[in-house]
């Protein structure tokens, strides 16, 4: 398929989406939005892709929300039908069997906050900005800010960055926990993809199962965090991976991962 308003290549098994709208610092319309959810349904499909990165065109934005120029013309159903569009994409982007991560190499806002949060973690440039800002809108957050920021820096700093519409550096995302690394905008890119190689090269039914481990287990108490561990764990030991990890140590080698079950 080809798309319109997004870049999408895949390199040594590593899906690179970029959303790619520079003109308009890479803002979500709905086409956006369905061009994305269409790249998450081929990685879910096709198991060649080990590791999805997501970033955003040009030098100045990852994504600077939501595409405002449609706001004015959407009633109370039509807003709920695009939030609920969006919902829909970062959801699935979220429960993709694989590693996802964003590269936000610059403006992460409203939409583009939400979406770098439904990615398994972020890397960011010294230069990104993140922040909630559609109450200067005289709106909220749509897409799954409201609850996946409360759920990663607690609720009073979601509230305030939602209430104020303000925005923080990359070193303060960092700070709370909503950015993994923060990183020089020149080594940013390199940086992103010598991670998403080594992880291509990980057991693919390992990092599904710390994914669906640490995502399922954060939202239920401990006990059924730490059962949810055991099940996890388990699934780990009817990969192929398992005998090969633990061979290839002994044997002082470096594993061979096929990601293939057991018979
Ligand atoms: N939707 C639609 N267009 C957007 C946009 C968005 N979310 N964010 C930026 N743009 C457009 C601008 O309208 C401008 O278009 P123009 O060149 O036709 O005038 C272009 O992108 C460049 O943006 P500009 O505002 O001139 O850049 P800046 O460096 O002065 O400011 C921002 C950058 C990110 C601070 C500013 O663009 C901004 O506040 N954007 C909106 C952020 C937001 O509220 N997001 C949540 C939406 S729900």
């Amino acid at each position: 398929m080809s798309y319109e308003n997004i870049l999408y290549e895949v390199r040594d098994s590593v899906g690179i989406l970029t959303v790619n709208r520079p003109k308009v610092l890479n803002a979500l319309n709905p086409e956006t939005l369905s061009e994305i959810g269409h790249v998450a349904d081929a990685a879910r499909r096709e198991g060649s892709i080990r590791v999805l990165v997501i970033t955003g065109a040009g030098d100045k934005a990852f994504v600077a929300g939501a595409d405002i120029s449609r706001f004015p013309e959407l009633d109370p159903l039509q807003a709920r039908r695009f939030a609920q569009l969006g919902q829909d994409v970062f959801a699935s982007l979220e429960s993709l069997p694989i590693p996802v991560i964003a590269c936000v190499n610059g403006f992460a806002l409203g939409g583009g906050c939400e979406l770098s949060l439904a990615c398994d973690f972020i890397y960011a440039s010294e230069k990104a900005q993140f922040g909630q800002p559609e109450i200067n809108l005289g709106i909220m957050p749509g897409f799954g800010g409201s609850q996946r920021l409360p759920r990663l820096i607690g609720r009073a700093k979601a509230k305030e960055l939602c209430m104020t519409g303000e925005q923080i550096s990359a070193q303060e995302a960092w700070q709370l926990g909503m950015v993994a690394r923060v990183l020089d905008p020149e080594t940013l890119w390199d940086k992103t993809m010598e991670t998403a190689s080594a992880l291509a090269e990980k057991g693919a039914v390992a990092l599904r199962a710390v994914k669906q481990s640490v995502d399922r287990g954060s939202e239920a108490d401990l006990r059924t965090g730490c059962t949810l561990e055991l099940d996890a764990f388990s699934t780990c030991f009817s990969s192929r991976d398992a005998t090969e990890g633990a061979r290839a140590f002994l044997e002082k080698r470096k594993p061979s991962f096929s990601g293939s079950f057991t018979e």
